[in-house]
Formats: structure tokens, C-alpha cells, sequence
């Protein structure tokens, strides 16, 4: 099987913040991958536009650079880069005064698609949207790109709304979450609604409880200035975790269409009950492994910031109630993996006597690594023991399944950014559905602050602090083990 690649039209894309970090390991080497696929076509161009002083030659140098680190030694081809490289130009820009914007303006070419990257600090989003409305650079038709973190609670949010709604269209918003862009992410969809299997069972009548791990085994080494004003919640539930919830929990849409897809994952967040303090387990991680605990890589010595979280949640709706959703994400821990499990409920009655040999049917998506699904299923166990039951997996990787031609999948930013030059904002998040997925976090994060709770240590290298076990336990329900 090999995968098509349908070359989008050819466009111009300027990337603020061009020269850096997300710009240099995932946006730049993306867009190399989507040109050596032949998705990008040579009359399209990338314009970089940052406050550093250099002309198109130091920015195709720099891009080269990003390239040789962070496309993988396989995949890299120097007469593809060369051409590449020649798509390449550079603004040097104040975002915040008038520097650039003339020649900037002097570089846009008409009829072609034209979109703008901010991958800068929320805080310069409105003096790029002004300026870039002011000059008459960005027309209607153009289209934006802004990256999380969008907000830190519902105030902000709606703040960066409102700057953005003064000179652009919702049409015209990207609101990245990297999540989306995941194929297995989006393979959640697939499996849910291109399949009849699954869909009568989807609901609290058969489904006891769901969980949603995403653990990694990274610090926030480096990273902790930011993180400390950020924290598990704020970093990766709010978007991540909920993204993957309302994939799960959310009504067929009518339609794989942006809106239809959206507005069934916005009465998903809005149907979410207030999580309750006994149900949500914070925790930071301590030195181990030669490598230091949170506390050295935040700076601040007495942070109360939580680099992992678990907690209990109920959705209000028909189909959900009385079925519990489990969330829980964290750094540092055992190993790096992602995944959906759905635990089934009990068969009604059991015409066995083997009620010890009887397992829940649980079907897992694991999202990464060794991306495929894993249905435990009851059979007989071979042997002329009688009737008795044993559990056997059902076990798919999605690489195997689909052979050579699927081997590596394209980075969710490739697929992304395509799909902005496409002009498709399924997966971009709506205004609307941010503000809601705030407007759920906002008070579980001003609670802990209110009450000055402290996350709980755990150990690098471990599942997560002690408390998170009992989340489950009091339920008399067991996490999945991280592997
Ligand atoms: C980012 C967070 O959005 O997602 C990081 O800011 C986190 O803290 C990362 O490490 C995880 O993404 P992935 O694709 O590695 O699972």
C-alpha cells in the first residue's frame, strides 16, 4: 500500500519567529519533509521573519543547520535540501514597531495561498495581527497560525480571542494542538466512525471506565522557567488530554467537517462535571538516575508547580454518565507511551463456573510508541481441563498491518501545516472550544492555589506518587502499568 501525496497550491508562509526553537526542530524540518514528499511544490516559498539581522543567505544557513539535527540521517538528501533552500527568504522585523513590515510587504506575492505562523510569545500576537492588517499584507482570504500555549486560564484566553477576532475571522484562525496532528490521534476517529463494531457499545451501559495515559520520560529540564508558570495542568491536560477525552467521549458528527467535528467535541467539554479536590493527585518528580528533580530544574526552590497529574472526571450527558474517565500525565516517569484503554463492563450473566478465570474485555489504542490497538478477549484455555476461561490479546500494530509503504508517519506539525495551506481547520481548535476547556480547568487549578496544596514527590523513573494508585483503588479499579 502506498500512501498518496496530493501536492498542495503553492503558497507563501512566513513563519514569525522563524529563527526559533519550535521553528528550528519541528515547523522548518517539516516543511523539508513535506517538500521531499513532493506535497510542497518549487513555487512556493518560506519567508522567515525575526528581529535577528541576517538576509536570506545566514536564514538558509540556519535552516540547513535545523535540517542536518533534526530530520533524521535517513531521510536527509543534499540535492533535495539545495532545492529546498532556494524556497527560503528572510524579513528581519519588529514586531512591536515598524521595522520590516514595508519590505515584507514588497516580498508577499499575489494569487497564491498566503498564511502566517506565530510561533512567537502570545504576548506579540496582537501587535502581528495589527501590523500585518495595518501594512495590508494579511488580506481575507489569508490565514494564521498560533500556537499553545493559548492562554493560562479563561480570562487570557479570551483576551487572545478578542485581539485576534479585532482583525481576523475565526475562519482564518489555526490554534494548533500538536495533538491533533498525531496519526493515531486521528486514526481515534477511524476506528470509532468508519467501524459498526464498536459504536452500540460505546456508551456507560458497557463501558466501566476509560483511561488516558500520557507519560514521558523527560524532564522539564531547560524548560523550566516556562513550565513553572505552566505546570501539568495547564501544559497537557487542558489541551492534550482533552483533546484525546473528546475524541472518545464525543457524538458521531454529521460530517468529517471542521464545525461539525468541533462543535461535538465542544458539548463534550461542556457536558464535563467540576472535578472534585479527593479526585485530583498532583506530583513532582525528585532527583534520580544522575539527573536532578524538579525542584533544581524549575529554579525555584520551593515551586508548587506539579509535573504530573491524575485525575477523576464525569461527563453529564446520556451516553457517559456513571462512567468514569481517568486521566493522567506526567515526566519523568518509567517510560514514554500514550494510550487509550476502554475497560468493558461484565457480561450480564456467565453460563461458566469459571468465574476466576474471567477478565474485563479492555481494548487499548496505543498512541505512541508502537502505535496499534489491543483487545483482551476471553477464550477457552486449550486442554481438556474442563471449561476453563483465559484472556488472549487481540494485538494490532498499525506498522505491521500496514506495511513498508506506512513505516514512518509524517510528524503531526507536517500534517498540520498542510492542512493549514489547505485551508482545513478540523484539526485546529475553535476559539469557543478553548474557552470551554479553560473554563473546566480554571477552577480545579484555583482551587489547589486557593488552598495551597503541594504536589506529592514521586521518583524519577517511577509510575507516579502513591496517591495516584489510590484514585483507582478507592474505586476498586487498578491503572494499566506504564511500560
Ligand atoms: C508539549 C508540551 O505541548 O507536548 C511538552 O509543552 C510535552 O511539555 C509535549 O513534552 C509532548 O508532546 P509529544 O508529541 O512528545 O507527546
Amino acid at each position: 500500500m502506498v500512501s498518496r501525496v496530493i501536492p498542495v497550491e503553492p503558497f507563501d508562509l512566513v513563519i514569525f519567529g522563524g529563527t526559533g526553537d519550535l521553528a528550528r526542530r519541528k515547523i522548518l524540518p517539516g516543511l523539508y519533509r513535506r517538500f521531499q514528499a513532493g506535497q510542497m511544490t518549487p513555487d512556493s516559498r518560506i519567508i522567515g521573519a525575526a528581529r535577528a539581522d541576517l538576509d536570506d543567505n545566514g536564514f538558509r544557513a540556519l535552516v540547513a543547520e535545523a535540517i542536518a539535527e533534526f530530520v533524521p540521517a535517513e531521510r536527509q538528501d543534499k540535492a533535495v535540501l539545495g532545492e529546498f533552500l532556494k524556497q527560503l527568504h528572510y524579513v528581519a522585523i519588529d514586531a512591536k514597531g515598524e521595522g520590516g513590515w514595508p519590505q515584507l510587504k514588497a516580498l508577499m506575492r499575489s494569487g497564491v495561498v498566503q498564511a502566517f505562523y506565530f510561533s512567537v510569545a502570545p504576548a506579540l500576537f496582537g501587535d502581528l495581527a495589527e501590523r500585518l492588517r495595518a501594512h495590508k499584507i494579511a488580506g481575507k482570504n489569508d490565514r494564521i497560525v498560533v500556537e499553545k500555549p493559548f492562554g493560562r486560564d479563561l480570562a487570557t484566553a479570551r483576551e487572545l480571542n478578542a485581539t485576534l477576532a479585532r482583525h481576523f475571522d475565526e475562519s482564518q484562525i489555526y490554534r494548533i494542538d500538536h495533538y491533533l496532528g498525531k496519526e493515531t490521534v486521528q486514526n481515534l476517529m477511524a476506528v470509532r466512525f468508519a467501524n459498526i463494531l464498536f459504536e452500540p457499545l460505546w456508551k456507560a451501559e458497557y463501558i466501566d471506565h476509560v483511561q488516558i495515559t500520557v507519560a514521558e520520560t523527560v524532564g522539564v529540564d531547560g524548560r523550566g522557567a516556562y513550565y513553572d508558570t505552566s505546570g501539568a495542568m495547564r501544559d497537557m491536560v487542558q489541551n492534550h488530554l482533552m483533546q484525546l477525552l473528546c475524541l472518545i467521549a464525543m457524538e458521531p458528527p454529521y460530517h468529517f467537517d471542521p464545525n461539525a467535528v468541533r462543535d461535538e467535541k465542544l458539548k463534550v467539554i461542556r457536558a464535563l462535571d467540576a472535578v472534585q479536590p479527593q479526585d485530583i493527585v498532583r506530583g513532582q518528580y525528585l532527583a534520580g538516575d544522575g539527573q536532578g528533580g524538579y525542584l533544581e530544574h524549575s529554579e525555584n526552590p520551593a515551586s508548587r508547580t506539579e509535573s504530573y497529574i491524575a485525575l477523576k472526571c464525569h461527563i453529564s450527558n446520556w451516553r457517559w454518565k456513571g462512567t468514569p474517565f481517568y486521566l493522567r500525565t506526567g515526566k519523568r516517569l518509567r517510560a514514554r507511551t500514550s494510550e487509550i484503554a476502554i475497560t468493558f463492563k461484565e457480561p450480564p450473566h456467565s453460563i461458566f463456573d469459571d468465574a476466576e478465570g474471567w477478565r474485563e474485555n479492555v481494548l487499548v489504542i496505543r498512541l505512541q510508541p508502537n502505535e496499534g490497538m489491543n483487545l483482551m478477549m476471553m477464550i477457552k484455555e486449550p486442554g481438556p481441563g474442563g471449561m476453563r476461561l483465559t484472556q488472549v490479546p487481540l494485538d494490532m500494530s498499525f506498522a505491521d498491518a500496514l506495511g513498508e509503504a506506512h513505516q514512518e508517519t509524517p510528524d503531526a506539525y507536517e500534517r498540520l501545516i498542510m492542512d493549514v495551506i489547505r485551508g482545513n481547520q478540523t484539526l485546529f481548535m475553535r476559539g469557543d472550544e478553548v474557552e470551554a476547556a479553560w473554563a473546566w480547568a480554571d477552577p480545579i487549578i484555583t482551587g489547589w492555589e486557593s488552598r495551597g496544596d503541594k504536589p506529592q514527590a514521586y521518583d524519577a523513573g517511577s509510575s507516579g506518587p502513591e496517591d495516584a494508585l489510590m484514585l483507582m483503588h478507592r474505586d476498586g479499579r487498578r491503572w494499566r502499568d506504564i511500560r
